[in-house]
C-alpha cells in the first residue's frame, strides 16, 4: 500500500461504539472519564504515555506518540453501545466489580447517562447468556439494518464527525469459515436466509463497515476474519483489526517464547491455567465458547517457535490451556504457567509464572489505543486488515498468504515503524554502524 500523502486532522467528535457493555467496556469508559477529570493516569496506554524515537539515537528526538501523530483527544470522545441487558454503564460497571467505590462515585453521573441500545443477539451463539434487551426482526439482514439505523442516529444525536466500533461483547461459539462467507453477495443472501453461519457479531461488523466505520474485534470470534467482510472493508475504505485482546497470559507468553527462541533454548511443554470469576469466565464455561478462546490462545507458541525450522528444540511441545470459572475471584484473574524448557546438552529446567492480574484493567487501555489508532488509520486512508495493530491481539489478522507475527517486540517495532512511515520519518533498523565509522 502506498504511503498516504496527508492525514486528515481529527476535527470534531469521535463516536466510540461498543457492542457489549460489560466489564471491559465500562472499565474503559470510566477510565477515560477519570483521566479527563484529571483523577487518574492512563497507565498501560501507549497512545497516551508512550514516546517514539525519531532519527538517530544522538538526535534526542523522542516525542510523545500522541503529539507525533495527530490522534483524537480524549475530550472529543463520546460513547455508546449495545447490550442484551438494559442496565446503564454505571450499573454494569458496579456489577462488574472492577473499580473501587471512590472511582465509581466520581463517574456515576457520567456513566448513568450511557444506556445500551437493544442488542443483535442470539442465544445459540453465547449459550451461557440470556437477556431480554434484544432486537426483533424478520431475519438477520433486517436486524443488521436496525444496527445501521442505531449508528446513524447515534452519529446525528452526538454530532460525531467520525465513529469507530470495537467489539467488547462475549465470546461466541467456535465457528469455521463457511462458503457463505466468501463474497459480499453470498453473505448478504445468507443474512436474509437466516443462515446459521452468520453470527450476531457479524451483523454489527457488516453494519459498521457498510456505514463506513472502522471495526475492531476484541474477542476471538470469527466475525471479520472472512473474505466477505474484508472485501466490503476494501470497498468502503474501512480499516479493520482483530482478534482477541492480548492482555494477561498471552502477553507474557509472547514475551517469554521469543526469548527462548532467541537464545535457542528448547521447550518440552507449556501448561497454562486460568482461574477467573467474571461473566467472561462464566461464558467460557460453555465448551463452544471455550473452544473459540482455546484456539486463540494456542496459536501464539507455534508461530513464534517455528518447530518446522527448529525440530530439535520445538517439535514435541505439549501445550495446554485451561480456563476455570471460579466466582470468588471476580475480575481478578490468576494466570498460572508451568513452562518446561531445556538447555545445553538437553538438561531440563522449569519456569513458573503466577500472574495475579486484573482482566479489565489490562484490557481497558488496549481498547483506548485501538479506538484511537483505528480512527487514525481511517483518516490516513488505510483500509482492510491493519496488521500493524497485531501488538494488541492474541490472534492477529493478516493477509491470507502470511503467518501472523506474535512476538511482542516485533509487533511493537512494526507499530512504531508504521507511525514513522505515515509521518514520512526514517524507519528504525537498529543497525547503528554509523557510530563506529
Ligand atoms: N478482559 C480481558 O482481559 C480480555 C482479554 C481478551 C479478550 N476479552 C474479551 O472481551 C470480551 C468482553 O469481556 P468482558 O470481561 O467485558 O465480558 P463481560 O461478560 O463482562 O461483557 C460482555 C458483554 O457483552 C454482552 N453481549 C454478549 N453478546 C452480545 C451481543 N450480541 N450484542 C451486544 N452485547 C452482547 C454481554 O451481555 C456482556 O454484558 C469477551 O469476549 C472477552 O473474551 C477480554
Amino acid at each position: 500500500m502506498e504511503k498516504p500523502n496527508s492525514i486528515a486532522p481529527p476535527r470534531g467528535k469521535l463516536g466510540v461504539l461498543l457492542p457489549g457493555m460489560g466489564a471491559v467496556a465500562t472499565t474503559f469508559i470510566a477510565g477515560v472519564e477519570l483521566v479527563r477529570q484529571k483523577q487518574a493516569v492512563p497507565v498501560g496506554s501507549l497512545t497516551q504515555m508512550g514516546t517514539i524515537r525519531l532519527g538517530k539515537r544522538t538526535d534526542g528526538r523522542s516525542p510523545k506518540i500522541k503529539d507525533f501523530v495527530k490522534l483524537a483527544k480524549l475530550e472529543d470522545m463520546v460513547f455508546g453501545g449495545w447490550d442484551i441487558f438494559p442496565e446503564s454503564a454505571y450499573e454494569a460497571a458496579a456489577k462488574a466489580g472492577v473499580l473501587d467505590a471512590h472511582h465509581l462515585a466520581a463517574v456515576k453521573t457520567f456513566l448513568s447517562k450511557i444506556k445500551p441500545m437493544p442488542a443483535a443477539f442470539d442465544h445459540e451463539y453465547v449459550k451461557m447468556l440470556n437477556g431480554k434487551h434484544v432486537k426483533n426482526g424478520k431475519n438477520k439482514y433486517d436486524i443488521a439494518l436496525q444496527v445501521k439505523d442505531d449508528i446513524a442516529k447515534f452519529k446525528k444525536k452526538h454530532g460525531c464527525s467520525r465513529l469507530v466500533m470495537l467489539w467488547c461483547g462475549s465470546t461466541e461459539v467456535f465457528m469455521k469459515q463457511h462458503e457463505v462467507h466468501e463474497t459480499a453477495e453470498s453473505f448478504e443472501k445468507a443474512m436474509k436466509e437466516n443462515h446459521p453461519a452468520i453470527a450476531p457479531s457479524m451483523l454489527y461488523a457488516w453494519a459498521a463497515i457498510t456505514s463506513g466505520i472502522a471495526y475492531g474485534n476484541g474477542a476471538p470470534n470469527l466475525t471479520v476474519d472472512i473474505p466477505a467482510l474484508q472485501e466490503l472493508a476494501q470497498k468502503h475504505n474501512v480499516p479493520i483489526g482483530g482478534k482477541d485482546f492480548k492482555t494477561g497470559q498471552t502477553l507474557l507468553k509472547t514475551v517469554l517464547a521469543p526469548a527462548f527462541k532467541a537464545r535457542m533454548l528448547g521447550l518440552n511443554g507449556w501448561f497454562s491455567t486460568n482461574i477467573l470469576g467474571n461473566r467472561d469466565g462464566e461464558v467460557l464455561e460453555d465448551p463452544g465458547s471455550f473452544k473459540t478462546k482455546e484456539e486463540s490462545k494456542l496459536g501464539a507458541l507455534e508461530f513464534i517457535l517455528q518447530p518446522h525450522l527448529y525440530p530439535e528444540l520445538y517439535k514435541k511441545i505439549h501445550h495446554k490451556v485451561r480456563i476455570n470459572y471460579y466466582p470468588p475471584r471476580g475480575d481478578n484473574k490468576e494466570g498460572w504457567d508451568n513452562i518446561d524448557i531445556f538447555g545445553w546438552l538437553g538438561y531440563p529446567m522449569q519456569i513458573k509464572v503466577d500472574f495475579l492480574c486484573r482482566d479489565s484493567i489490562l484490557a481497558a487501555p488496549i481498547v483506548l489505543d485501538l479506538v484511537l489508532f483505528l480512527d487514525l488509520a481511517q483518516r490516513a486512508g488505510l483500509r482492510g486488515i491493519q496488521e500493524w495493530l497485531s501488538f494488541y491481539f492474541k490472534s492477529p489478522m493478516t493477509a491470507p498468504q502470511l503467518y501472523p507475527e506474535h512476538d511482542l517486540f516485533i509487533q511493537s517495532m512494526k507499530l512504531k515503524n508504521t507511525l514513522r512511515w505515515l509521518q514520512g520519518e526514517d524507519l528504525i533498523t537498529h543497525l547503528g554502524q554509523e557510530y563506529y565509522d
